[in-house]
């Protein structure tokens, strides 16, 4: 009977990896039911060897498209983005439709939900309303070669 007693350290760990699952599923539905984690949405393909000449990004940078709503376009690359600059308005319904003309990099403005893998071949689109004004860093979150650390790009919120 005793070889069949499940060892007290067993039961502890077995607790803590249902604990630990339930709270990740837990987290994974807050997130996505309460603060807008979401799959990148079905923004479109594009050749990345044609990117340039594609639109929208054959014109890159800030568009105005309504009363109070722009595109922002984009394109990443190694180690960079174009434009480099970003200007928007607080207030606007910012819209970023960004792709990758190489390798797959990463969109994100920490301190918003800004927060997009860039892969090449495929649009990505997101958008937020920044509701302070400020600077914002631009940043590459997905390791794209030497130069990763240094990708980055100021968006500027006027
Ligand atoms: Cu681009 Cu890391």
């Amino acid at each position: 009977m005793s070889q069949h007693r499940i060892h007290i350290y067993e039961k502890v760990f077995l607790g803590l990896g249902v604990f630990m699952l339930l709270t990740f599923v837990g987290a994974l539905v807050y997130a996505s039911t309460m603060r807008g984690l979401m799959l990148p949405g079905e923004g479109g393909r594009v050749d990345p060897r044609q990117v340039f000449h594609t639109p929208p990004f054959d014109h890159l940078g800030v568009y105005k498209t309504g009363p109070n709503t722009y595109n922002a376009v984009v394109v990443a690359m190694a180690w960079t983005y174009i434009p480099n600059e970003i200007h928007v308005p607080a207030g606007a319904a910012v819209t970023f439709i960004v792709s990758s003309a190489d390798v797959i990099h990463g969109f994100e403005i920490p301190g918003t939900r800004v927060n997009m893998m860039v892969i090449p071949g495929q649009i990505g689109r997101l958008t937020h309303t920044f509701t302070q004004k400020g600077e914002f860093h631009l940043l590459c979150h997905e390791y794209c070669g030497v130069g990763h650390q240094t990708m980055n790009a100021k968006v500027v919120v006027e």
